[in-house]
């Protein structure tokens, strides 16, 4: 069973923020509630909100109660007395000085304890805060030190070049820790298992047999209350940038017995990536945003009407993207990815289309099919064809499904992704080489996104996204799974 391995103080910067709320105190509550911290540890808060250590315990108490379904008050108190918060400016070298000091006294006389430092952050305040946890001595030399950054890093491949520098200035490689929640979600993780333990499953992945492999991560929710990051930033760097061509590289990767080899294997595949030539980016992604309708059963405004967002923004709530790969295995095969906000259903979803049968040509019956589905119903599908009774050979189609749950040691992403960062497994984060490759697909097309020609299509929040999505889809003589 997984567990941290040393004490350890955990600084988390933005702790007043959205993600804190909804993503990192639930996932230390689980980790407590699991058994799976240290005696030794502490968890300090830094934000520019003025709180005191109760009124933190309170914020993060009042976190977990709404984001935790049944909460065990014990456990929740008993993590409470490791919680403290140190008020700070992003700027200013005496505020990360005083948090130093805070570190110091916490940790005491305990022995081989590792600090991590967690950006949850704000872009414009990532460079100041990271200059100052080194000049003010958050990072001190007797500690084993981890920073560890959230995806997007930057806005495209120069400026994530530039935080990049400031972070090596400050660390070593082997300190910095850029996660991709994604990469700790146990389905998308097992959609590199299913073929590491099921060879019968690893031949049929190979361009010979398939047609088409389509990604699709459609959400239901909106903004969430995120207008000031996502208008700037757009779907194709949220989710694209890192989640999408992670998934497709697990679906793609080498398989490897060591799994002190599985970071450098995805890079490998990751960098196998590229876009298709084409004589216009038109061709190669579409974009779309979402308009007013029905969600979860509400009414609900426009993404232009969405507080915060900008007046007339061009930001784009839906994309669609055509990948190739020049792995050998998967030469040729179209790689369709797409994501969206405000769409029908959440739901996260590999579908790789193979190829028609060679001798059923002209007949009735679909394509064999293998969805593997990470979010919403996680599942696996195999879609065969069996005959109909009679003398003329007529098919139906059989759906072979299983449900995929996590079975065994579960844990919530950011706790996984926790718990191996504190025991300094690095397997299963982004180095700056895998993000780097990243915003080289990106960035053209992101560059194209922005112009003016390119054309932005509305739909209507609620539904499956933009009618030319499968127009876009259909120019390669597919259609969405
Ligand atoms: C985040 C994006 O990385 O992933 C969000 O910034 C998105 O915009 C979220 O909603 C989706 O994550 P999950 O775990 O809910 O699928």
């Amino acid at each position: 069973m997984l567990a941290a391995n040393r004490p350890f103080s955990f600084v988390l910067f933005g702790a007043s923020g959205h993600l804190a709320k909804i993503k990192i105190f639930p996932a230390l509550y689980f980790l407590a509630l699991k058994k799976r911290l240290p005696a030794d540890y502490s968890i300090v808060g830094y934000a520019r909100t003025a709180m005191t250590d109760g009124q933190f315990r309170k914020h993060v108490a009042d976190a977990v109660k709404e984001y935790v379904l049944e909460v065990n008050e014990k456990v929740l108190s008993s993590m409470l007395e490791h919680v403290f918060y140190q008020p700070g400016q992003y700027d200013a070298v005496e505020d990360f000085k005083k948090l130093a000091t805070k570190l110091e006294t916490l940790e005491g006389s305990a022995k081989d304890v590792v600090r991590l430092a967690y950006l949850s952050i704000p872009p414009t305040a990532f460079e100041s805060t990271l200059r100052n946890i080194c000049a003010g001595g958050v990072n001190e030399e007797h500690h084993d030190f981890r920073c560890i950054v959230e995806k997007p890093v930057g806005h495209d491949l120069s400026s994530f070049e530039e935080i990049n520098a400031v972070l090596l200035s400050c660390f070593k490689p082997s300190e910095v820790y850029i996660l991709d929640h994604y990469l700790g979600k146990e389905a998308v993780r097992n959609a590199y298992y299913l073929r590491h333990a099921n060879p019968v499953i690893e031949r049929l992945l190979k361009n010979t047999l398939i047609s088409s492999v389509q990604i699709t991560a459609s959400e239901s929710a909106g903004l969430e209350g995120r207008a000031g990051y996502f208008d700037a930033v757009g779907t194709l760097r949220d989710m694209f940038q890192s989640h999408l061509i992670q998934i497709a590289a697990l679906l793609t990767m080498r398989l490897v017995n060591d799994t002190n080899e599985i970071k450098t294997t995805r890079l490998d595949a990751v960098k196998k990536f590229y876009l298709p030539p084409a004589t216009d980016f038109s061709e190669i992604v579409m974009q779309g945003q979402y308009g007013e309708g029905v969600s979860g059963g509400k009414n609900v405004v426009a993404y232009k009407d969405e507080e915060g967002v900008v007046k007339g923004s061009r930001t784009p709530t839906f994309a669609a993207l055509h990948l190739m790969s020049r792995s050998s295995r998967w030469e040729g095969v179209p790689f369709f990815l797409r994501s969206g906000k405000r769409l029908k259903e959440k739901e996260t979803r590999i579908a790789v289309e193979f190829q028609d049968s060679p001798t059923l040509v002209g007949k009735e019956g679909t394509r064999n099919r293998l969805d593997i589905i990470l979010q919403g119903e996680a599942g696996m599908k195999l879609f065969l064809q069996t005959k109909l009774g009679g003398s003329e050979p007529k098919f139906r189609p059989l759906v072979m499904e299983d449900p995929l749950v996590c079975m065994g040691d579960c844990l919530v992403e950011h706790s996984l992704l926790l718990l191996e960062a504190i025991n300094g497994n690095q397997q299963w984060f982004l180095d700056a080489e895998e993000v780097r490759s990243c915003w080289r697909i990106i960035d053209p097309v992101q560059k194209y996104l922005d112009s003016k020609k390119a054309p932005l299509s509305l739909y209507a929040s609620g539904s499956k996204g933009p009618a030319e999505a499968d127009a876009f889809i259909a120019k390669f003589g597919h259609a969405w799974l």
